[in-house]
């Protein structure tokens, strides 16, 4: 078998044209859903997947994979249960920071602001949308707590199967969604020998003002 390389080998160099200011969006939210549609018509894999990170009061910090399931005028949206630790953190600390890590494209966004629950309404929506296995999925789970075996959830999954058998699953009171309101969008993409582009936006009383940053 042919050797492999270590990880410290790994090394790739970017080659992506250099990104001029003048054409970016002066909108970021704009200019994100251009990113958005190519890196989806690029055939990545789960594109609205990101990296949610989040700290407690103490500073201690944490991330986890979660699905953007929109964007609007306020921001980006998330769903997610209300009692896990994360909620816990955004609680305690209500600020996020979301990550797009679209590799393949050589590209990647981070997004930082503050983190408020949508309306019930909303949530509402969107659960009833969702396929019955996984409105049900939401009903099981105590996201984040400790639980014995897996056969815990599996016993469960099915007594709600039979207790919801018409079909009608009601949203747990304790699952819905969060927005995280931008109030920085960074966008970077890889260029030859590590001179990469990154620009930054930040929102000020007037708009949003963008920077180009050092790779
Ligand atoms: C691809 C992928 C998508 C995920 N999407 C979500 C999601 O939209 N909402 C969610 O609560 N957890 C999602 N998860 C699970 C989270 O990463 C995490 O395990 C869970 O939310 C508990 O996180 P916490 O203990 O930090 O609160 C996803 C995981 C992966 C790998």
């Amino acid at each position: 078998m042919e050797s492999q390389p270590e990880i410290h080998e790994l090394r790739r160099n970017y080659k992506r044209d250099p990104l001029a200011e003048t054409a970016l969006n002066s909108d970021p939210v704009a200019q994100f859903r251009v990113w958005f549609e190519e890196a989806r018509v690029a055939g990545i894999l789960e594109p609205n997947a990101m990296t949610l990170g989040t700290a407690d009061a103490n500073g201690c910090v944490s991330c986890r994979t979660v699905l953007l399931k929109g964007i609007d005028e306020r921001g980006f949206v998330f769903f997610t249960n209300y009692e896990s630790r994360k909620a816990r953190q955004i609680e305690q600390n209500p600020r996020a920071a979301l990550l797009f890590p679209w590799v393949e494209l050589e590209r990647q966004v981070e997004i930082a602001g503050r983190v408020e629950k949508i309306a019930e309404s909303e949530s509402l929506e969107y659960f009833l949308s969702r396929p019955f296995g996984s409105r049900i999925g939401a009903w099981v789970s105590e996201q984040s707590s400790v639980i014995a075996s897996r056969d815990v959830l599996e016993t469960r999954f099915q007594e709600l199967k039979n207790e919801f058998a018409d079909g009608n699953v009601p949203k747990p009171k304790g699952w819905g969604g969060y927005c995280v309101v931008p109030e920085t969008i960074e966008f970077w993409q890889g260029g030859a020998d590590r001179l990469h582009d990154r620009f930054l936006y930040s929102r000020s009383d007037t708009g949003w003002k963008i920077s180009r940053l050092a790779p």
